[in-house]
């Protein structure tokens, strides 16, 4: 039998939203944000020697760009189990990546690191975060940076999207079966949106298995963003489009 002691935990209620999504991620993700932060990432990092916090490191596609663009220590935080087991395993097969690599089976509320770190990287998790939980994230974060540390993720300005009807957003061989990513907005509110997300293996057209997931993301808007990290004690610093870098004085 396990048992999980929750009473110090404060994100607890974390639901895993990725479980259906891991045979998935890394596939569709080839295809979404993860070209483009490979780019625009590693100019943000330079100087960064001793210690990074990687939130919502996922699968480690980042993991991995942050560790051969530094020599850092770096502790990567992933909340999921699907998503941290590929990253585990991902490390598994390059042992300087293991030896370097220090996997946090939490979420971002509850990171407590042994000394402040230079840098916090965090790409594509800040939706995960309601509008009521971002102050705590913006104080949890300055906690573990040092004096000047940096906080890097990405963000754009986004149109409030308009619920529609269910589309195939990617699909990809895998030997004989395609692995198909469908979504649908069914609702949108404020900086909310509520989506659908069905992921399908198909052996010759025919579904062999499907799974969905509803999930509610949190988009804010640059104006109030920048208002909570000034509000939290960060000064913005120069990033390109696309990226956000804010230091502590
Ligand atoms: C879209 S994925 C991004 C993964 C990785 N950063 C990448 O770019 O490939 C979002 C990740 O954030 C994680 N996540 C969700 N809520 C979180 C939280 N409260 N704290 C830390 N990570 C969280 C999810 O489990 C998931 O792995």
């Amino acid at each position: 039998m396990r048992v999980i002691e929750h009473d110090h935990v404060k994100d607890d209620h974390i639901k895993d939203d990725y479980a259906v999504a891991v045979p998935f991620y890394d596939l569709w993700h080839e295809d979404g944000h993860v070209p483009l932060v490979r780019e625009l990432l590693p100019p943000l990092l330079k100087g960064v020697e001793r210690s990074v916090i990687e939130i919502g490191a996922g699968t480690g596609l980042i993991t991995r760009v942050i560790a051969q663009e530094t020599p850092a220590r770096i502790y990567a935080v992933e909340p999921s189990l699907g998503m941290r087991s590929v990253l585990v395993n991902r490390l598994a097969e390059d042992p300087r990546l293991l030896g370097r690599v220090t996997v946090l089976p939490c979420g971002a509320l509850d990171v407590e690191v042994d000394e402040p770190v230079e840098a916090i990287v965090m790409i594509s998790v800040l939706q995960s975060f309601p509008a009521e939980q971002r102050a705590e994230l913006w104080r949890v974060l300055a906690r573990q940076l040092q004096p000047g540390g940096r906080l890097v993720f990405n963000w754009r300005e986004r149109a409030l999207p308009v619920p529609g009807d269910l589309e195939v957003m990617g699909s990809y061989a895998v030997g004989r079966h395609a692995y198909e990513v469908a979504g649908q907005v069914l609702e949108a509110a404020g900086e909310s949106v509520t989506s659908r997300f069905v992921y399908r293996i198909r052996q010759r057209g025919v579904a062999i298995s499907e799974d969905e997931v509803v999930v509610t993301n949190h988009w804010p808007a640059g104006e109030r963003l920048a208002a909570e990290l000034r509000a939290a004690g960060f000064d913005r610093d120069a990033a390109p489009e696309g990226m956000e870098m804010w230091r502590l004085p």
